[in-house]
């Protein structure tokens, strides 16, 4: 019999697979988005945010923005990279050669090394934490926030767990796409799903949880301001890894058959489940660390402040203690790893893309010098003084750590998503991007709701955020 003639989408697919790899299936990919998204920002920074931002204000808000926002940005840079099929930088090349769009790329790149430079140490940490755990460090008599700070406080701790992590992601990285970052996430996902239930369940029951669920879940309209609107916006752009081409890199190895709308749905669905549950293990916990929902905790340690109390409340101690308190950090460890390989991915792909450069050169020394630039993180957490303090920000002190978190994970991804909106619905060109779509995707009801939201309603509102924050840069916090 004879062979079907392949259809140009697959011949399309096939030769960009041989050229650059591509997605071994569409669920492969979700993985894969879903492990990038998935990380430090739905766990650590997720509840840090929630407990400082008024709670279920917070929640309320950040919903809304992934809804509007986020998931209409992310669905325009999947579309970007899977028409392009290059690197960020590449990608807007090729769309608008013109002007100077093609430095929204370049940033991103750079915010790329950034980001992966500080996220590497709180990774870092939570390798620490496997250790501390099954060392049995955490007993019910210890104060946890005492041992983060004497662990924070260590300069060889700290300086060799990041070495650890970055050498991690190196190494998965340079595996490439399928063999690397897709066959892990398809199993850490999960997992890390199965032992989050299992924490909250253990947390909402704890004596005294009843203060922090309700802080978490039953909203006072009052406490909505412009500081928790800049909170939870700046929060969906980093926990879905938006603003900085991660998702135009993940979806320039998609087959033109994905329906790229239910994949950024299923992502953004997961993402947002994942971090709404993190919330639920960690702010019924505050109140048995003697922490007042709501009062600011400011702080990079919080969960690891925190969390120790969980485990040593779980059943049969101290082994229930240990293996829970196990399971969870090499999980986030893991999730984080995920997380951090597309952090790394951006910018070796535009190394590999645009310069030239073979994928293991360009991955080991984009990690050497994220290592480097990560150093004074790694020590600003009570190692080294001056570096806990670099500015004072409503007489609150802030180290490296955290300058770099806002500065990059922060601004930077929002000032990055409303270029993405430019590029795509402007200066590309929202009917082009929509015939992108409607490839996987004939159909495309929402392609209307879709345009209008990043035309006009995104730009919008990042922007008013934006101004809003050189009037009064208090309010990123
Ligand atoms: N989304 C990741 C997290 O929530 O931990 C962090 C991240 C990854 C941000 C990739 C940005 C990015 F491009």
């Amino acid at each position: 019999m004879d062979k079907p003639e392949p259809s140009s989408s697959q011949i399309i697919d096939s030769a960009a697979a041989k050229k650059r790899g591509i997605w071994g299936s569409k669920l492969g990919f979700i993985f894969a988005a879903a492990g990038s998204a998935i990380g430090l920002g739905n766990i650590w920074r997720f509840p840090t945010e929630a407990a400082n931002n008024g709670g279920a204000a917070f929640l309320l808000i950040y919903i809304a923005c992934v809804l509007f926002i986020g998931m209409p940005v992310m669905l325009a840079e999947l579309t970007l990279g899977r028409h392009t099929r290059k690197d960020p930088v590449g990608a807007i090349r090729s769309v608008v050669p013109r002007g100077l769009w093609w430095l929204a790329g370049a940033l991103g790149v750079i915010t790329g090394l950034a980001i992966l430079s500080y996220y590497s140490v709180v990774a870092g940490w939570t390798l620490g934490y496997v250790v501390k755990t099954v060392s049995h460090t955490f007993t019910p008599q210890v104060d946890p926030a005492k041992l983060f700070g004497a662990f924070a406080g260590s300069w060889w701790q700290e300086i060799l767990y990041h070495a650890i992590f970055m050498a991690l992601c190196v190494l998965v990285v340079i595996g490439g796409v399928k063999a690397g970052i897709e066959r892990w996430s398809k199993i850490l996902m999960p997992t890390l799903l199965v032992v989050l239930l299992l924490l909250v369940v253990r947390s909402v029951t704890l004596p005294g949880a009843s203060s922090g669920l309700s802080f978490y879940l039953s909203p006072d309209f009052s406490k909505i301001n412009m500081k928790v609107v800049v909170a939870a916006l700046g929060q969906a752009f980093f926990s879905l890894s938006l603003g900085m081409g991660a998702m135009i890199t993940y979806g320039s190895y998609l087959s033109k058959k994905d329906n790229l709308v239910t994949s950024a749905a299923w992502v953004s669905g997961a993402d947002s489940a994942i971090a709404i549950l993190a919330g639920l293990m960690v702010l019924p916990a505050l109140a048995l660390a003697g922490i007042q929902p709501g009062v600011d905790q400011g702080g990079a340690g919080l969960i690891f402040a925190v969390l120790p109390r969980v485990f040593s409340q779980m059943p049969w101690q101290p082994y229930g203690g240990i293996i829970f308190g196990a399971a969870f950090f090499i999980l986030l460890a893991l999730a984080a790893l995920t997380s951090a390989v597309s952090l790394l991915e951006v910018v070796t792909a535009y190394l590999v893309d645009e310069k030239g450069w073979k994928r293991r050169r360009a991955t080991t020394l984009v990690g050497a010098v994220s290592f480097a630039i990560g150093i004074p993180s790694a020590l600003s957490l009570g190692a080294v003084g001056w570096l806990s303090s670099m500015v004072s920000l409503q007489g609150k002190e802030i180290g490296f750590l955290d300058l770099m978190d806002k500065l990059f994970g922060k601004l930077s991804l929002t000032f990055g998503s409303l270029l993405i909106c430019l590029i795509v619905a402007w200066a590309w060109g929202s009917d082009k991007a929509r015939k992108e779509v409607q490839n996987g995707n004939p159909r495309f009801v929402l392609g209307g709701l879709w345009v209008f939201l990043l035309k006009y309603v995104c730009p919008v509102a990042i922007m008013t955020i934006l101004v809003y924050l050189v009037v009064d840069p208090s309010v990123i916090r």
